[in-house]
């Protein structure tokens, strides 16, 4: 795809991330930040991913970044915002980007969970607007999910899905904008019932990872669910379900037992413990591991 001059709003863990895969495919990208911790880190944190992966470390020449919001957007055909996870902020931002861009230049946002719609609806132009959620590290996970709303246009879509193809991304539509699209969804619908084991007593927080981690997590990466089914057969499916899904947990609000960890500060790695205790060196041994599994499964993919 020919040059499209991309900026990205908000240079945290995210937004770098996609300012390199982009740079990367050949596109001049701008990149703004309001903490200018993390604005003046930015080229040199791309830097260091190129040289770690082995990719072109002149693609970093390729991002400018600019400590003022209009001039980052001003020759944007297309933004990309991955600021904090507040909708708010993400409202007042698209409204204020809105008074310095083309009326089509399109307006992504990163957003994890919150409906593109509810970011969306205060724009004069929103068929030019949708989400592109990324995964973390961006230029590692390969699938970007594009989110259209009810007033998207299809050029639109059809435009978003090739640059992030062409970019090397694997692009999955999201025909309706409902909240944590189609892969949080599917995350959070197990992790609900991973929580319900523990809470019920059934097994502790390690065994529930172990059970994923040695069993159908092997084969997930290249055996998805409904795959899955059919594999086995939609009639085996249906029996399962009929014995299973009745015990399953489906209350509608979060866990009463992740609520009480939050309540106790249980907070996970950043306080040491969470659903389990986490020394320094665990965190950064999970962490490592994680990092070089995707690192590996790119290797295999390339
Ligand atoms: N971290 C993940 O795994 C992940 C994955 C997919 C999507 N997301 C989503 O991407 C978005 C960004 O997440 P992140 O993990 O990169 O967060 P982050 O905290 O690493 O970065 C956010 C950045 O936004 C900046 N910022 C805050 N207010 C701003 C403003 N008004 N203008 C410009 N910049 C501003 C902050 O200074 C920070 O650098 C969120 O919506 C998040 O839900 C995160």
């Amino acid at each position: 795809m020919a040059n499209t001059r991309i900026a990205v709003i908000g240079a945290g863990l995210m937004g770098h991330g996609i300012a390199q895969v982009f740079a990367l495919a050949g596109h001049d990208v701008t990149i703004y930040d309001q903490a200018a911790s993390s604005l003046d880190t930015a080229k040199a944190r791309i830097l260091t991913n190129l040289k770690d992966l082995g990719e072109d470390e002149g693609a970093a020449q390729r991002v400018t970044p600019v400590a003022d919001l209009a001039r980052a957007v001003r020759d944007a055909d297309y933004v990309i915002e991955a600021v904090l996870e507040d909708l708010p902020l993400k409202q007042k931002l698209f409204s204020e980007i809105e008074k310095c861009v083309r009326p089509d230049t399109i307006l992504a946002s990163n957003t994890s969970v919150i409906p593109i719609t509810s970011i969306m609806e205060g724009l004069k132009y929103r068929e030019r607007a949708l989400g592109t959620h990324w995964w973390n590290p961006p230029y590692l996970v390969p699938l970007v999910e594009v989110i259209e709303t009810k007033w998207t246009s299809p050029q639109v879509v059809d435009f978003t899905i090739k640059l992030h193809a062409d970019a090397g991304k694997q692009p999955a539509h999201v025909k309706k904008d409902v909240p944590g699209f189609i892969g949080n969804r599917l995350q959070h619908a197990l992790w609900r019932e991973a929580i319900a084991l523990v809470e019920n007593g059934i097994c502790d927080a390690e065994t529930v990872d172990k059970v994923i981690k040695s069993a159908f997590g092997r084969r997930l990466a290249v055996l998805g669910p409904l795959e899955n089914a059919d594999m086995v057969g939609t009639d085996l499916t249906l029996a399962i379900h009929k014995t299973v899904l009745p015990d399953i947990d489906n209350r509608p609000g979060p866990s009463p037992y992740l609520e009480k960890l939050v309540r106790e500060k249980k907070l996970g790695f950043k306080t040491g413990e969470g659903f389990r205790k986490w020394s320094p060196e665990q965190q950064a041994a999970l962490r490592s591991d994680v990092l070089q599994h995707l690192k590996n499964a790119r290797a295999h993919d390339a």
